[in-house]
């Protein structure tokens, strides 16, 4: 099976002096580190990856949040189509990020234009953990955003979701495990103000559980790292960016059984001032 994994597009269209419309309101620092960030975050940048992505005919393109910038419904909207765009490629899974939640009104904003990408038809009045499960492997969506006060780009998972997660693990611990989420899962990988409250929580869930695979955004660069013997992590950079650090990527998974084995053939693929790939070899 062949998996896409793009993240934090910060697809928008907010002009630099919108932010005076948001006077008195969290969306006012908000358009205020838009009108900094603009330059660095192209839909050209964007629209460029997407049409790679199309060439490489996947099965699934699963995408980690931060689709927008302050959760106005103007930007959800436009998300939506680009979303819509996406599904013309192939099926598409997406959990959302804290600029998607960016205030309280926004969760119900996401939840009506885009959960046909959050949850399969029949799960879908159960929410968070989304499931997705597809020749042996089983999808697993968490949301880790919600609404934070102005100075925080914190997440939280919550008892339920990680209790939910729980017997989901357990129930499919026969199949290929790969989880899904904005936030990094383990502490430490990011400023403690942007990270997940309870990343100790789902960290200890991973090793217990023997899960193989996660996938995250938010930290805008491309990391593999581990947060157990056996959990390989992959982070991977902003899907629209141009600024020299950290520019706009991809990772295309290949993730095949082989016996009692897995095996995933990782390839990276960066649009910089030359497009690289870089493969890498994992297996369990
Ligand atoms: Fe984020």
């Amino acid at each position: 099976m062949r998996i896409i994994h793009l993240t934090d597009p910060h697809l928008t269209t907010l002009p630099s002096f919108a932010a005076g419309r948001f006077l008195f309101n969290k969306r006012f620092l908000g358009a205020m580190s838009w009108s900094r960030r603009q330059k660095y975050h192209l839909r050209s940048q964007l629209d460029l990856l997407v049409k790679d992505i199309r060439l490489e005919a996947p099965d699934l393109l699963i995408c980690t949040g931060d689709l927008v910038q302050i959760g106005t419904e103007a930007e959800i909207i436009q998300a939506k189509d680009w979303l819509d765009e996406l599904a013309s490629i192939c099926r598409v899974i997406l959990v959302p990020g804290n600029h998607d939640c960016y205030q309280r009104e926004s969760y119900q904003l996401i939840e009506r234009y885009w959960s046909p990408y959050f949850f399969q038809e029949r799960h879908k009045d159960q929410g968070f953990p989304s499931i997705f499960q597809h020749q042996g492997i089983t999808f697993i969506g968490l949301c880790s955003a919600q609404a934070e006060p102005f100075w925080s780009a914190r997440g939280m998972l919550g008892g339920e979701q990680l209790e939910k997660l729980k017997s989901i693990l357990e129930t499919s611990s026969d199949t290929f495990q790969c989880i899904f989420l904005h936030h990094p899962p383990v502490p430490g990988m990011c400023a403690k103000r942007k990270s997940l409250r309870d990343a100790i929580l789902l960290s200890h869930l991973l090793k217990e559980q023997n899960v193989q695979m996660v996938l995250h955004g938010h930290v805008h660069q491309n990391q593999i790292y581990t947060a157990n013997e056996r959990t390989k992590v992959f982070a991977t950079a902003s899907a629209s960016n141009v600024a020299g650090h950290a520019p706009a990527s991809y990772r295309l998974f290949e993730i095949k059984a082989g016996g009692r084995d897995w095996e995933v053939l990782a390839s990276l693929k960066v649009f910089g001032s030359s497009i690289t790939k870089e493969l890498t070899r994992h297996s369990w």
